[in-house]
């Protein structure tokens, strides 16, 4: 018997005979709106040539289309959604990291396919991973990102360069420290990746930081509920501005979705606008504020490590923090960066998951 419980417009939304999806691209050729509203199972019997556990074909009413659907394909599972914290591993801790850094080499990532796939998995399910070898050369990063999505240009450039500027038109470009942080909040829709490949780091200092951030909002959720509820409940302005650009872009600090699941960390202390809310939900906003940022930039979370020339890291703005400690001025420290975007990288790693499946 075919389950009782099924929708019937979602089973006739499914359907894959010709006349409802293009034989060639697999897309849907009508609206909702063209299907019959009194929908309705006319007819289920097993499908052709097996018991019923293979199928059923379904004629409906009233308008008498049929559809054929497979028992391995009605039992599937819900896909989960790639972004929300369900999809990830949560590393509360550089120990946490039980198998080490997500790490290879250059050569290997390039030459072996299964290579490439834990490398971007890693960056899926961790947040990260780091390449290394990465030919210290002009443009590098960007070529990293060439190998699964595409660069996404600012107004920093396609690539920018992380060095100590004359007139700095950000913080970054300077020898100070750099707390933890996620890059452009100000930006709508924020790069979801971004690339650093450092060409030199000669400088006393100058090390790299990541946290977690999906974790510590974990913890917030756990530690204080108010506080998780005020940053997710609260959309903040976040602004940049240059002589030549004003970019300004509102998002909670935490966002979750439907179901409450966290999706989305924006934390930066140096691009944080003006609030202008009523004064209880501000004082509630600075008091989760606050307590997310206690997580955040406690040394405990944080994964140190210093890059060294060729040494390209790969990472989720959306959910990791970044961050460098100080480096002497006189120093030689040269990094050059890209934005990519998370969808790109998903859709390499679901394509060569499908190669690995169809060895050829
Ligand atoms: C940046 C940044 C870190 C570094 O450029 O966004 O945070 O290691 N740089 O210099
Ligand atoms: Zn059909
Ligand atoms: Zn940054």
């Amino acid at each position: 018997m075919l389950p009782t419980d099924v929708p019937a417009l979602w089973l006739r939304d499914n359907c894959t005979c010709a006349d409802c999806r293009d034989p060639l691209t697999g897309q849907k050729l009508y609206q909702i709106t063209d299907l019959p509203e009194q929908l309705a199972v006319g007819t289920a019997r097993p499908l052709e040539g097996g018991a019923s556990a293979n199928g059923w074909e379904v004629v409906w009413a009233p308008d008498g289309h049929v559809s054929r659907y497979t028992a391995q394909w009605l039992e599937r599972a819900a896909d989960p959604d790639p972004r929300t914290e369900d999809a990830k591993d949560l590393w509360g801790s550089a120990a946490s990291l039980a198998d080490g850094l997500p790490e290879t080499t250059w050569s290997a990532y390039l030459a072996d396919d299964a290579e490439r796939l834990r490398m971007l998995e890693a960056v899926a399910r961790l947040g990260f991973c780091l390449l290394r070898g990465v030919p210290v050369r002009d443009g590098q990063s960007q070529q990293v990102a060439r190998t699964f999505g595409f660069v996404r240009e600012t107004n920093y450039g396609t690539q920018f360069e992380v060095r100590v500027e004359e007139r700095p038109n950000n913080l970054a470009f300077t020898n100070v420290a750099i707390t933890p942080h996620t890059d452009n909040p100000y930006r709508d829709p924020v790069p979801t990746l971004q690339l650093l490949h450092c060409l030199v780091n000669d400088a006393e200092g100058g090390d790299s930081g990541l946290v977690d951030g999906f974790a510590a909002a974990a913890a917030l959720r756990e530690s204080d509920v108010e506080a998780f509820a005020a940053l997710t409940g609260t959309q903040v302005p976040f602004a940049f501005r240059d002589d030549v650009t004003e970019l300004s872009a509102h998002s909670p600090l935490i966002a979750t979705d439907p179901a409450g699941r966290i999706r989305e960390v924006r934390f930066n202390n140096r691009s944080l606008g003006t609030l202008r809310l009523p004064a209880a939900q501000t004082e509630a906003f600075y008091a989760g504020y606050r307590a997310f940022a206690r997580l955040l930039l406690d040394p405990e979370r944080q994964l140190t490590f210093k890059l060294g020339p060729g040494d390209c890291l790969v990472f989720d703005n959306t959910r990791l923090l970044h961050a460098r400690t100080a480096f002497a001025r006189g120093g030689a420290r040269h990094l050059q960066g890209c934005y990519a975007d998370l969808d790109g990288l998903l859709s390499t790693v679901a394509v060569l998951r499908r190669k690995e499946a169809q060895p050829c």
